[in-house]
């Protein structure tokens, strides 16, 4: 009979073994409900125990439709995730960060809603849920929704329909937000559908026509978002099991009358289901090893959950009590279950059903809630939760604990005893809260006209960030008595330093005196410019800047307060930016007598990507005996190995192998670069000299993941001779620390113009990183064949990795073969850095002889591979008194990191001009070498910084002349016939025409009178805009390309084999069109296969825009030689059906297979043809706290006669807003000590997000366009756009200088990249002097 032992809970000794007496935790599976058995591992003795009390020791879920039993199999750190993705149930449910910040893990969870008991659906990130809380909950995945082959989803069809998929590797889970919103509010608004879309990023599309897709089922989408409505029924497939009829998520409940104990393998999960319940349990574990949870997405943020960490879990989800909300009496009552979702919900009824007063309350709380993390994470996250993390980290910027400190809230406590106290927030931030747990929070009730409550929050960005600075401030002031305060007034505060939590002297400074005097104002700023001191720990933001804008949030907050004494223009003080409902146009011209060619068409396996069918490498199903493998990495940037000691890894169960530079086969070399195309030697494995703080050293291979990644992070390694890393380029100045550079390039007398110019400059500018952040992180898959090597790779460049892996392996070239089917995106970062990934995958696989898969989590991506190339240019320039440009010397700087192969300073010369003629050039590359991984190609590499770079140049020389920035660009734009500083004569320029076009259709010089007007009327508030006209020159020059078209005899089908990679830019759509065009046959017989060295060997890597292109090319050319060889055999038949001739051609014998390999000659070193455009940025930015967003965009873009305008539509706002983030919201920052990227996760790195794009985006292909020396008259748009975003940041810009001149300070000055939130205000150099009522 079993043994009863009380579980006690604590850590690893739960359970006591009858024999010997050993305690710790238990190994085997359960017996049933609340009986379990165990070995000893001590001295192996089987004996079986029982949990104290009436328990639940499995529960069921629901996934799609089908039911699960989980059991304790599963440790308590196991995510729903993990289980969707490794049973195989929903590998279209995508994994990244596993920390709530990229959002493809998105899926739809029906659970009880605590306000209303009632099962509701949720957007959830499924790797933050941990499989043990599903209890009784109803999930549905993007394979729940509709499949290609049984039917599809609205949802998927209508994200197909807009081209709101490229790589398609965000699709799922942007279909499974809109679906969790539809399931519960089948109605929404447009504004609605807008607010929830911020769970999940994308970084191809730009996020316009994913949002237009979504807005199209809102009730109020007009016309020109064609879709509509749909029935609630059409959302789901999965049929009740029950009724047969489709589910409804009506049974589900996650709210069992009984409590779920489960003992795991090392862990305990407890759900209570009341407060008695959960207070006995306080009382057991208090002095265990415990932690409570409800969301679980506090996980996101810390990583402190897991096994290891914890033995027992509580899940409060369960507690009853806790779901409180109610008014009654003076204060709100809100339980400590509800999540931030249900407080938005609670406070928008709020906002809609209170007087005018608390209207405006209410909705500045929901203002503030919104923009609190991402839907998906508020839907689960409590307030409560939130507030803890805060309590356990003081560090945390909780803009939580600003809002319900400005609403001087107290917090209920409970504790093991069952006792219940209220507590202020800032008595319990004080607390030890070990056995207890918050309740309730009572928000007292305002009612008192003359109580100003107000929060704030400055973010990098506008959805998904963590404020630098939050603030939240509650004063009494009488208006009558010129702004008297009475009572004690709060002002809380959290990014200010660790401690920092409110600002208690200004607080008792202004007790009691009149806030409309000026002096009073000055002298609470002052006071509170004297207590607010930075300190590092709570931000990698600038101090200054955070004390900035600590003072000017409650510089807002008073302007609110006392907006009757305040001059009108300062006004615009108190407000946030206000962001209505986004749109966009898109016009374009086709030509159906070439159709499919220049039809707009979605692309090839668009609804395999939103029905989640399209598998991306990871979603591989594991091979029989597959291992897995994680990179051990250095955690200095410049220092020698002393010693790496693996055996903490390997003593770790499941760990197999540590893998290092001397386990390279005899023969095999060191090195992942493929000679001789690369200057420098990159080690796969540190040999010795440690180069960038995160290098690889040596690989973990273990069964399961997480064992790889655990085993990597407990591999200890020492260092000798530490030194500072070199990590700028002004430091690699300074030290002399170059690589040779390449030639630079030079036209004219560049010296001998400036010297005569009635003008000289002499200047310098800089931009910075950018992280690809392409959402499938690097992975390799290598599978050890009798003959070789069969290698799955994340890659852009299939040839480069089968040389890297000869090399490497010493093996035949030929023993390898290279497949890749599509990218989950890769923008630059697969070209060459998928090499040290393959090649580390393929040692391992060649050295256990079994598969093995190397995927790179998200931080040692961040770490190990490099970003975009940063620059620095010192330039001199000369022109004349109009601005018309004589000659310019730059020489530039560009930030190799360790080793230089990847960097574009060859190919800069050729952008450097832009649009922009000039007589005399001198153009100079240099090479630093800093501490950093190599730096590598990010989508319009070289030419985005050479743009940059000139157009800044052209910002100084206006500015200097205190002229129009557009007429001294007009001034100087290229005209037909003239000579660009490579020697290509523009046989073809349409530059000047486009302007002219863009000033009309944008209406650039009305705008600017008003943009003056307003200016003139808002102190705080500005706008700039800026007018960018582009010349982009294309390089063809040895792009080898390797295609095969056969056609199959039986049916008369075709399959495309090119040698470009798939990775969203809608390269196959373009070869089928193409095909399809030059074949005269239907598209519905094409069909595109993946690209492989087998089929498309020797092909060069896919970039530089111009891939699809040439891929086009060699399909032409392979259509070509069929219809020639065809052709006989057609004349003897007549009119034949392609079928009937395919058949024919093959029975007498004619080869229906052809293969071409492009290797263009281009007309100029440096392109083959130029493509044009314009575009115009208008932004509007807060001045008080550098926060700005991009009000309109229009471009105009030639690109030729479009392949598939749709596709280039797509391509074009894609790239633009990429480079959004690139120049207005992305930084990379590297400790100055160690060199370690402290930016590498989605809590601090931070692409654009759906509200970060232009609220009104246009983009114009110009008509009638041609281009002779393209594919079928088309022009390349993967990359210009890019360059083109360089008008927002000049945008923003001329606001600063808008903002500097109230201040009298506008001079000339050069704004670097990125121009993040906290540079742009600290550029507007406004200081605590300027905070007045204005006069
Ligand atoms: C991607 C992302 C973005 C975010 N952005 C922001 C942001 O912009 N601003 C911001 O303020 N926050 C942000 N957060 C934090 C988020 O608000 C919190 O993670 C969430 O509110 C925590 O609630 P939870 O229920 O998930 O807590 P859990 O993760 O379940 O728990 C967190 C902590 O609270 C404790 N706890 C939970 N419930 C109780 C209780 N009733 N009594 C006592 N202790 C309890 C747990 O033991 C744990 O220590 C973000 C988080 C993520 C993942
Ligand atoms: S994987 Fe879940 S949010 Fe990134
Ligand atoms: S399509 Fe959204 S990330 Fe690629």
């Amino acid at each position: 009979m079993p043994i009863c032992i009380p579980i006690n809970g604590a850590r690893s000794n739960f359970v006591q073994c009858p024999v010997c007496q050993a305690s710790h935790s238990p190994v085997k599976g359960e017996l049933k409900d609340g009986v379990y058995a165990a070995d000893c591992q001590n001295c192996g003795h089987f004996f079986k125990f029982r949990a104290a009390g009436p328990v639940r020791s499995t529960f069921s879920v629901t996934i799609n439709g089908q039911s699960y039993t989980v059991d304790n199999s599963y440790p308590g750190s196991t995510s729903l995730n993990e289980f969707l993705r490794q049973k195989g149930i929903s590998p279209g449910t995508k994994v990244m960060c596993i920390e709530g910040g990229c959002g493809v893990c998105v899926v739809s969870a029906t659970i009880m809603d605590p306000v209303t008991s009632k099962p509701r659906t949720y957007a959830v990130n499924s790797c933050c849920v941990p499989l043990l809380q599903c209890d009784g909950w109803d999930i549905t995945t993007i394979e729940g929704l509709g499949n290609t082959r049984d039917g599809i989803n609205p949802i998927q069809q209508r994200l197909a329909d807009y081209n709101g998929t490229q790589c398609g590797f965000c699709s799922p889970a942007q279909i499974m937000s809109m679906n969790s919103l539809l399931k519960t509010n089948p109605k929404p608004t447009m504004e609605e559908v807008e607010q929830i879309m911020d769970s999940t990023v994308c970084r191809c599309t730009g996020y316009r026509s994913i949002l237009d897709a979504m807005k199209s089922f809102a009730a109020d989408a007009g016309p020109d978002l064609p879709g509509g409505l749909i029935d609630i029924e059409d959302l789901e497939r999965k049929m009740c099991k029950k009724t047969g009829n489709p589910c409804t998520g009506k049974c589900s409940s996650d709210q069992s009358k009984t409590m779920l104990h489960m003992v795991t393998a090392g862990s305990q999960w407890l759900k209570p289901t009341n407060k008695q319940e959960l207070y006995t349990l306080l009382n057991q574990h208090k002095a265990d090893d415990y932690r409570l949870l409800h969301g679980n997405t506090g996980y996101g943020v810390y990583k402190d959950i897991g096994d290891w960490n914890y033995s027992v879990l509580i899940d409060v989800r369960g507690v009853v009590e806790f779901n409180i909300i109610q008014q009654g009496g003076a204060t709100i009552n809100l339980g400590s279950n509800l999540t931030i979702t249900n407080l938005l919900e609670y406070f928008r009824i709020k906002a809609v059903d209170s007087n005018d007063f608390l209207k405006t309350f209410y909705s500045n709380i929901c203002l503030h809630l919104e923009k609190v993390a991402t839907t998906s994470i508020r839907n689960l996250g409590t307030w409560a939760g939130n507030l803890m993390l805060k309590h356990k980290h003081p560090e945390f910027v909780s803009d939580i604990y600003c809002i319900l400190e400005s609403m001087k809230t107290m917090l209920v406590i409970g504790d093991s005893t069952g006792k219940e106290m209220n507590y202020n927030i800032a008595d319990f931030l004080k607390l030890d809260m070990t056995g207890k747990a918050i309740t309730m929070a009572m928000l007292p009730i305002v009612n008192n006209p003359n109580v100003n409550i107000r929060t704030f929050k400055a973010m990098p960005r506008h959805q998904n960030a963590h404020a630098y600075v939050s603030a939240g401030f509650n004063m009494v002031v009488d208006a009558k008595q010129n702004y008297l305060v009475s009572g004690a007034p709060v002002l809380a505060y959290v990014g200010i330093n660790k401690a920092f939590t409110r600002a208690t002297l200004t607080e008792n400074y202004l007790s009691g005196k009149q806030l409309g005097d000026p002096n009073i104002l000055k002298g609470a700023l002052t006071t509170l410019s004297s207590e607010l001191v930075t300190d590092t720990v709570a931000s990698l933001t600038p101090g200054p800047y955070r004390k900035n804008v600590a003072l000017n949030l409650f510089y807002k907050f008073v302007l609110d307060i006392c907006s009757q004494i305040v001059n009108p223009r300062y006004l615009s003080g108190c407000t946030d930016l206000i962001r209505p409902l986004s749109c966009g146009q898109q016009s374009f011209d086709t030509h159906p007598e070439e159709y499919p060619v220049s039809k707009p068409m979605i692309k090839l396996g668009a609804t395999l990507q939103t029905c989640g069918e399209a598998e991306f490498i990871n979603d591989t199903p594991p091979q029989f005996n597959e291992v897995y493998a994680a990179f051990v990495i250095s955690t200095v940037g410049n220092a020698d190995i002393d010693v790496i000691d693996p055996s903490p890894a390997l003593a770790i169960p499941g760990v197999l192998k540590y893998i290092s530079a001397k386990d390279i086969p005899a023969g095999g070399i060191n090195n992942c670069s493929p000679a001789p195309k690369f200057q420098a030697k990159e080690e796969i494995f540190c040999s010795g000299k440690v180069l960038f703080a995160g290098q690889p050293l040596g690989l973990i291979v273990a069964e399961d993941q997480m064992t790889a990644d655990y085993g990597a992070e407990m591999v200890k390694v020492t260092y000798k001779n530490v030194q500072p890393p070199v990590l700028t380029i002004d430091d690699a100045i300074q030290k002399k620390a170059f690589f040779k550079a390449p030639p630079g390039l030079s036209a004219g007398d560049a010296d001998g113009a400036i010297a005569k110019s009635a003008h000289q400059l002499t200047g310098q500018i800089a931009c910075g990183a950018q992280y690809h952040y392409q959402l499938e992180t690097q992975i390799s898959i290598c599978y050890p064949t009798e003959d070789g090597m069969n290698i799955l790779a994340g890659t852009q460049w299939i040839d480069g990795v089968q040389k890297i892996v000869g090399q490497v392996l010493n093996v035949p070239d030929s023993s390898v073969t290279v497949e890749v089917k599509r990218l989950g995106g890769a923008f630059g970062s697969k070209i060459t850095r998928n090499f040290p990934i393959s090649a580390a995958c393929a040692l391992a696989a060649h050295i256990l002889r079994r598969p093995v898969r190397l995927m790179l989590n998200i931080h040692t991506n961040m770490k190990t591979i490099g970003k975009r190339t940063p620059y620095l240019a010192k330039y001199s320039v000369g022109f004349t008194d109009a601005g018309l440009l004589n000659g310019i010397k730059i020489d530039y700087y560009a930030d190799c990191g360790a080793t230089p192969n990847d960097v574009s300073a060859a190919a800069m010369p050729g952008w450097f001009d832009s649009a922009y003629y000039c007589a005399n050039w001198k153009m100079t590359p240099f090479l630093c070498k800093t501490n950093k991984p190599q730096n590598t190609a990010a989508r319009s590499p070289g030419s985005s910084p050479a743009v940059f770079i000139m157009e800044s140049i052209m910002e100084h020389v206006a500015k200097s002349l205190n002229k129009d920035q557009l007429d001294v660009r007009k001034l100087n734009l290229y005209q037909k016939g003239q000579k660009t500083p490579s020697g290509m004569v523009l046989d073809y320029c349409n530059i000047r025409a486009m302007v002219t076009q863009l000033e009309t259709s944008a209406q650039i010089a009305t705008r600017k009178q008003q943009i003056v007007q307003y200016n003139t009327a808002n102190r705080w508030k500005k706008r700039g805009i800026s007018v960018l006209p582009l010349k982009f020159g294309l390089g063809w020059a040895t792009a080898q390309y390797n295609t095969l078209v056969t056609i199959s005899n039986g049916d008369g089908t075709i399959a495309i084999f090119h040698g470009g990679v798939n990775c969203g830019q809608g390269i196959n759509i373009k070869v089928a069109q193409t095909c399809a065009y030059e074949l005269g046959v239907p598209m519905d017989i094409i069909s595109v296969k993946k690209t492989s060295t087998m089929t498309n060997s020797n092909s060069i890597t896919t970039g530089g825009s111009i891939t699809s292109e040439l891929c086009c090319l060699s399909v032409i050319e392979c259509c070509k030689m069929l219809t020639q060889r065809m052709a006989p055999v057609k004349a003897k038949m007549g009119n034949p059906k392609w079928k009937d001739l395919v058949a024919k051609c093959y029975s007498e014998g004619v080869d229906i297979t052809a293969r071409f390999v492009t290797e263009p000659v281009d007309v100029n070193p440096f392109a083959h043809y130029n493509v044009y455009g314009v575009c115009c940025s208008e932004v509007e930015l807060d001045v008080l706290t550098g926060e700005h967003q991009i009000l309109r965009v229009d471009m105009l873009y030639d690109g030729g006669k479009s392949l598939n305008p749709d596709i280039d539509i797509g391509q074009a706002e894609g790239g633009f807003v990429m480079a959004l983030g690139y120049w207005l919201t992305e930084r990379v920052i590297y400790d100055s000590t160690t060199g370690e990227n402290l930016t590498a996760n989605t809590w601090e790195y931070h692409p654009p997000m759906p509200k970060d794009i232009p609220i009104d985006f246009r983009i114009e292909f110009l008509k009638n366009s041609d281009n002779p020396r393209g594919v079928l008259g088309s022009k390349a748009v993967g990359e210009p756009p890019v360059c083109m975003a360089t008008s927002a940041m000049l945008a923003v810009k001329h606001a600063i200088e808008a903002a500097r001149k109230e201040i009298s300070k506008d001079v000339f000055f050069g704004l670097d990249g990125p121009a993040t939130v906290d540079t742009v205000q600290q550029n507007c150099l406004t200081d605590s002097t300027n905070l007045t009522y204005g006069k």
